[in-house]
């Protein structure tokens, strides 16, 4: 019995060795350990042996029962392994293949010189604000010293809008981000400093130097003291961070409704730094911006008493900034959404 016993070791061992996977396992497992196993009915005949013999046998018996059970479970692990392996290889992937690029994005070049623009103010004490592109009349035109029927109306082509009978107010596509002042002063009390970014809408023909959209950058900074002075130091400042540190400044005479005094400011051309050239069509200088000091009807409306509070206005046609800069002849190329022509910022 004893001998039959270290045969079926014997036997199970070599055979556990030839299992090939789990499936084989199994049959294995029924085939020695079973209930209808071999080892199974060794056992079932301790029943009919003597004393001695079921002592010494059953000992032998539980003892090789044990050590099978443990090969099985190594060999069990192992074949675990070899098959997950094995399905690795079946549906892995080279890892060191190329593999597909991604399209990267990338700013607007009208995004970025507003960016650009802001961030140059900011770092001077001006917030940064936004405000509707669909606006009032009275916040357009009216607030800012313009009022109905009076002839610089002419200065923007307007995009009216239909507003229903029972409303007695005008709406239409802003013309200009000067709105905002407006808006910004009914908000809060001096002293303010903002600029206001975004986009503004004229009625007209586009061609190349005109489009129906276009983004301006509004500024306006109110306290007590504000003087004509400020203005330029701030302006000329700014000139000199966007477009270098040896600009020279030009402040001119101009006409804007909500200010008094008005400017233009224009930097020296820094191709031909003033020579005159294509760039600056022979002047030698670059407007930049419209800029002044804020009327004083126009604080009156906000409140603001002129007696105590005085300011200055700008702003600036940001479309021009790039094609200036980049030598961009067309402004249409803007938003005419050709990625030959927006990859190359
Ligand atoms: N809003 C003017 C325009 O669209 C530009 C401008 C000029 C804004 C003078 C100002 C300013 O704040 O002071 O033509």
């Amino acid at each position: 019995m004893l001998e039959e016993l270290q045969e079926l070791k014997a036997d199970a061992t070599s055979a556990l060795e030839k299992t090939t996977n789990l499936r084989e396992l199994d049959e294995w497992r029924v085939q020695y350990l079973g209930r209808k196993g071999h080892l199974t009915s060794i056992l079932r005949r301790l029943g009919s042996m003597s004393f001695e013999e079921r002592r010494a046998v059953g000992a032998a018996a539980n003892e090789v029962k044990f050590e099978l059970e443990e090969a099985l479970r190594a060999r069990e692990g192992s074949l675990k392994e070899r098959e997950l392996a094995e399905s690795l290889e079946r549906t892995s992937i080279d890892v060191t293949l190329p593999g597909y690029p991604v399209a990267l994005g990338r700013l607007h070049p009208v995004t970025r010189a507003i960016k650009e623009i802001c961030e140059i103010f900011a770092s001077m004490g001006f917030q940064v604000v936004e405000g509707p592109e669909v606006e009032w009349d009275y916040y357009n035109f009216e607030a800012l010293n313009i009022p109905q029927d009076h002839p610089a109306r002419d200065m923007w082509d307007t995009f009216w809008i239909d507003t229903p009978e029972d409303e007695h107010q005008l709406m239409l596509l802003r013309t200009h981000t000067s709105p905002m002042q407006i808006r910004l002063m009914e908000q809060t009390r001096p002293p303010v400093r903002a600029v206001v970014p975004g986009k503004v809408y004229r009625y007209e023909a586009t061609d190349a130097t005109h489009e129906s959209m276009f983004h301006q950058i509004e500024g306006l900074a109110v306290d007590q003291g504000i003087t004509l002075g400020d203005l330029k130091g701030t302006l000329f400042e700014f000139a000199r961070r966007l477009f270098g540190s040896d600009r020279k400044v030009r402040f001119r005479c101009d006409y804007f409704p909500f200010v008094e005094p008005g400017v233009e400011m224009a930097i020296d051309c820094w191709i031909c730094r003033g020579a005159g050239c294509r760039l600056c069509g022979h002047s030698g200088w670059i407007e930049i911006l419209g800029a002044g000091m804020v009327h004083p009807e126009v604080l009156r409306r906000v409140n603001y008493d002129p007696d105590i509070y005085t300011g200055f206005a700008f702003g600036l046609g940001v479309e021009r900034i790039p094609m200036l800069r980049y030598g961009i002849d067309d402004i249409r190329l803007f938003f005419g959404n050709d990625l030959r022509f927006l990859r190359q910022f």
